[in-house]
């Protein structure tokens, strides 16, 4: 990317010229890159907000006016013309697929789809009430060991790529499975992705699993939305541990610890917790809300905010219209659902969020939905991760192909005590 124009900073007795580089939607990033040459001094900035990490192809975010593309598409077209493989190839390889390609990509999908026998003893190791995001964290990690690790500029990315993101299914049914002491269910080649997942979930040889084509259709939407989100803890994670060049299990395998925490893609799981806490504590909504204003007590309403969005969160509007969509087709009802519908009402009529600009973020209407469909509290963050995952791996493919890519090596300003004498340790006193 060429800087087309220039900043001036003045520090002390010096005075620099910063390359400006303009992004194809406008945004505007000062290239430091020089600057500790140049002056003698770095930035400081809490957590990378406002640092971008990265020129990438991949994912815009617009959080003032609440806009999401992937390559250019807006997510709202996506969900409502594409199946997650359609988006999940086109994360990868930056362009939709024709038929053919999309052919060729499920039948990748289906080709990779089993776990090697041998690591079907690992779930046996967990104790039973292990979180699955620890059990998928691990196997990811341990499929590097049974599988070629594919390390930057591999021709076989491909095959790779569609590997990870059909095992990663497999191994969540299969831990679930396992949580509930039933033999697993092996994956079919006749079913698609999604089909595949909730049969390997639900199904068992004395009750099959009946396939709903709407229950399919919302769980392709819910997959979609979660695909990718440009640099955020996770995705970060995974540029970052890619950085070192580890290969692309590790490298996955950092995002999934990331994304389990609750401020990320954890708070899925705290939104029902949540709710369900309501509804056992005479559904008093407002004494929630005040909880989380109140700024002695640690809790903060889950599933509300957002680090880039200070307006409704593209995704959260999205989720909200197919509770309708789902409850209606299945013709059921959710009490958790009514609570966060009234929960929403208050805290955007309540000035302490509007005045912070916190909305509900994509976090606070997934839950209900897959809880709608049976999926557990504790899978929440694995259905997330299983739609991340095509996301983690186009961004990874993009950082470790650049050219000029570098180690990740954030500075900081050292602020501990300058330089004391050493003192023996029979001189020591008691601090
Ligand atoms: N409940 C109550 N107050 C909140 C919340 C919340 N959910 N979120 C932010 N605030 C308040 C903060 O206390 C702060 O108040 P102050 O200005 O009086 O100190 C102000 O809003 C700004 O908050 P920050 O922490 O600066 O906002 P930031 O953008 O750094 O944090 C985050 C974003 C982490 C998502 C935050 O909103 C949060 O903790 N939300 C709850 C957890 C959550 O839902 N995470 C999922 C995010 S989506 C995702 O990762 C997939």
């Amino acid at each position: 990317m060429q800087a087309t124009e220039k900043a001036q900073l003045k520090i002390r007795d010096k005075e620099v010229e910063l390359p400006v580089l303009v992004g194809t939607e406008g945004q505007v990033g000062i290239d430091i890159t020089k600057l500790k040459q140049q002056a003698g001094c770095t930035t400081y900035d809490i957590g990378f907000a406002n640092t971008a990490s990265c020129i990438s192809n991949i994912t815009y975010v617009d959080g003032i006016n609440g806009v999401l593309r992937y390559r250019g598409f807006n997510i709202e077209d996506l969900v409502e013309h594409c199946s997650f493989i359609e988006v999940a190839y086109l994360l990868v390889h930056g362009v939709l697929p024709t038929a053919a390609e999309l052919k060729k990509f499920s039948r990748y999908l289906n080709q990779h789809s089993m776990i090697h026998e041998n690591m079907h003893h690992f779930f046996n190791g967990f104790p039973a009430d292990s979180h699955p995001m620890a059990i998928l964290a691990s196997m990811v990690t341990s499929l590097s060991s049974f599988y070629p690790s594919l390390t930057h500029k591999d021709p076989t990315f491909d095959i790779t790529g569609a590997r990870l993101i059909s095992k990663v299914r497999t191994i969540a049914a299969f831990s679930f499975k396992k949580s509930q002491g039933e033999p697993v269910v092996y994956p079919r080649h006749d079913l698609s992705f999604c089909a595949n997942f909730l049969n390997m979930m639900f199904s068992s040889p004395v009750n099959p699993y009946e396939i709903r084509p709407e229950v399919v259709r919302i769980l392709n939407k819910l997959l979609i939305l979660h695909v990718d989100h440009g640099q955020n803890c996770s995705t970060t994670a995974v540029r970052l541990i890619g950085s070192a060049r580890a290969n692309l299990y590790a490298s996955i395998s950092a995002g999934i610890c990331a994304l389990w925490g609750p401020l990320h893609g954890g708070a899925n799981q705290a939104v029902i917790e949540m709710l369900k806490r309501i509804k056992n504590d005479q559904r008093n909504i407002k004494k929630y809300v005040d909880m989380a204003k109140d700024k002695n007590s640690p809790f903060r309403l889950p599933g509300f905010g957002h680090a880039v969005y200070k307006n409704y969160d593209p995704r959260a509007r999205i989720c909200r219209k197919m509770c309708d969509e789902l409850f209606g087709s299945l013709q059921t009802s959710d009490p958790l659902l009514d609570i966060a519908r009234e929960l929403e009402h208050i805290a955007l009529n309540d000035d302490y969020f509007i005045e912070r600009h916190l909305y509900p973020n994509v976090d606070f209407y997934t839950g209900i939905l897959y809880r709608a469909m049976g999926i557990p509290t504790n899978m929440l963050t694995v259905m997330f991760t299983i739609g991340r995952l095509p996301g983690w791996i186009a961004q990874w493919k993009e950082s470790t192909e650049e050219e000029s890519a570098k180690i990740f090596r954030p500075r900081q300003i050292y602020n501990g005590p300058t330089r004391l004498d050493f003192i023996p340790i029979d001189q020591r006193k008691k601090a």
